[in-house]
């Protein structure tokens, strides 16, 4: 998914990040509650779920930990090392809890629903575990832990979607917001914990999203991110004009809320992204010409081993269609080294695949063997550590280079930017990224443009992750 984040490089401008306060007041809440949040996007857009739930029962947030009454940590259980920097963080709110009488500590989310009551037991500092589907009775729960009682809900859903929930944003640049539109995941990847923490697929009503959107431009976004495990698997039966909205059909209509609101999406299965999905982004020019296509190995013997129901031929012949169909299509993906049974071999195939596809970026991570997925009960993870890391490294280095390469190719062209924000290095540039997803640092200027504004601006010089230039076009 966008948004992941590997063990090795990764976006931690985000990861573990508190979230604003809602008023200056703390006195006129209830409560107040601080929420951090690990793994994907689909986390964060969570937390923004669960902060509008007990927003709207009198609980207010707050960024500073030390003045909360409820510490709540959304995690992720995707690979071990997650899992590890939650039970570190835990060991920390514990010094707070002793602190602090009354204060009540909360895991949420993806290790929740992993491990259950079992947490309790585990980390004795635990008030209440929550499973992704169990947000709403979060209210409940906290009265419950509050008269002493350890709460539990990890029950999962078949048709929970939160579609009526309008989620609080937070921490948010005003520009761009992630909006949730299917839960879940059917596919059985066999590295995989998600289908186990997250349940069946489901997927959003296409009029609440669709409401969402519309909010969001009217309040001065510029930008959605629609999320799901799985989009081009989202299929909604709309009754009312007897119609099954696909993912290509929910595309268009929120890319015709406004020319100026710009939709990007994540993840697109390689099996799943369809021609008429490909002619959807073409046809407008505010679906982002950026599709993230997780490719996780390319080599054919380890894609059958891990359930991906594609070959190396195939995923080719997809990423020469969707640059058939979009030529100047941005591309990223995400790699695993040494899955079980990882011959040297299949690993020269995941760095020529990589080649194939010229990745502008990657998220790269070596395989961690998760508790009751498939490959934990059928394979042997077998590839040493050592081996595992040495790859990894290769795949890095080697997407280092392609990113540099797909940059440098950029030079001398202009690109309509998003602007979201300052630089961070210097008050006196802008930061903005292009519809193929390239980040942009460029000089303000003369021009009297703010966040959420668009500029025409032509790369002049590159690093690996940054193009610079100079604004050309308003
Ligand atoms: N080990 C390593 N990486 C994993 N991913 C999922 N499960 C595992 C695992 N057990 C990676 C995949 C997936 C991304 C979200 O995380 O590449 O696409
Ligand atoms: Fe997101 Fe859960 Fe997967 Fe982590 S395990 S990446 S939180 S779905």
């Amino acid at each position: 998914m966008l948004d992941f984040v590997t063990d090795k490089v990764h976006d931690e401008n985000r990861q573990g990040e508190a979230f604003a306060p809602f008023s200056s007041d703390p006195n006129q809440f209830r409560k107040l509650f601080y929420i951090e949040s690990y793994g994907c996007a689909m986390n964060f857009a969570d937390s923004e779920i669960v902060a509008s739930i007990l927003h709207n029962e009198g609980f207010g947030a707050t960024k500073i930990v030390e003045e909360a009454d409820l510490i709540f940590i959304n995690t992720c259980s995707i690979r071990e090392k997650a899992e590890q920097t939650v039970r570190k963080r835990l060991t920390e709110f514990k010094k707070l809890k002793k602190k602090k009488k009354g204060m009540l500590v909360g895991v949420l989310g993806c290790m929740a629903e992993r491990l259950k009551a079992k947490l309790l037991e585990e980390e004795k500092l635990v008030d209440l575990v929550v499973g992704p589907d169990a947000y709403r009775s979060l209210p409940a729960l906290v009265d419950e832990a509050e008269g002493g009682q350890k709460a539990v809900n990890v029950l999962l859903s078949r048709d929970e979607t939160y579609a009526d929930i309008s989620p609080v944003r937070l921490n948010s640049n005003g520009v761009s917001a992630f909006v949730s539109i299917m839960r879940g995941c059917n596919n059985m990847c066999s590295f995989c914990v998600v289908p186990f923490t997250r349940g069946r697929e489901r997927s959003r009503s296409a009029d609440s999203i669709i409401a969402e959107c519309t909010t969001l431009f009217e309040n001065g976004y510029r930008e959605v991110t629609l999320l799901g495990q799985n989009v081009d698997s989202y299929y909604f039966l709309d009754e009312k004009n007897d119609i099954t909205v696909t993912f290509a059909m929910l595309l268009e209509r929120v890319a015709l809320i406004s020319p100026l609101l710009r939709v990007r999406f994540s993840t697109s299965h390689p099996k799943d992204i369809t021609d008429e999905v490909l002619h959807t982004i073409a046809k407008y020019d505010n679906i982002c010409n950026y599709i993230h296509l997780p490719v996780q190995s390319g080599s054919s013997r380890i894609l059958q081993l891990m359930n991906r129901t594609y070959t190396r031929e195939w995923y080719m012949g997809k990423v020469d269609r969707i640059k058939q169909i979009i030529p100047d299509c941005g591309i990223s993906a995400d790699i695993i080294t040494g899955f079980c049974t990882e011959e040297e071999q299949d690993h020269q195939d995941t760095l020529s695949i990589m080649e194939y596809a010229k990745y502008d970026y990657s998220y790269m991570f070596f395989y961690s063997e998760r508790p009751g997925t498939l490959a934990q009960k059928r394979y042997t993870d077998d590839v040493p550590l050592e081996v595992k890391k040495r790859r990894l490294q290769e795949v890095v280095d080697l997407q280092n280079r392609l990113s540099l390469e797909s940059n440098k190719k950029d030079i001398g062209k202009a690109f309509k930017i998003l602007i979201e924000g300052e630089s961070k290095k210097s008050e006196s540039d802008w930061m903005g990224r292009s519809s193929n997803g390239k980040v942009f640092v460029f000089p303000k200027e003369q021009y009297s443009l703010k966040k959420g504004d668009y500029a025409v601006v032509q790369a002049n010089d590159c690093t690996q992750g940054t193009l610079l230039g100079k604004i050309v076009e308003l």
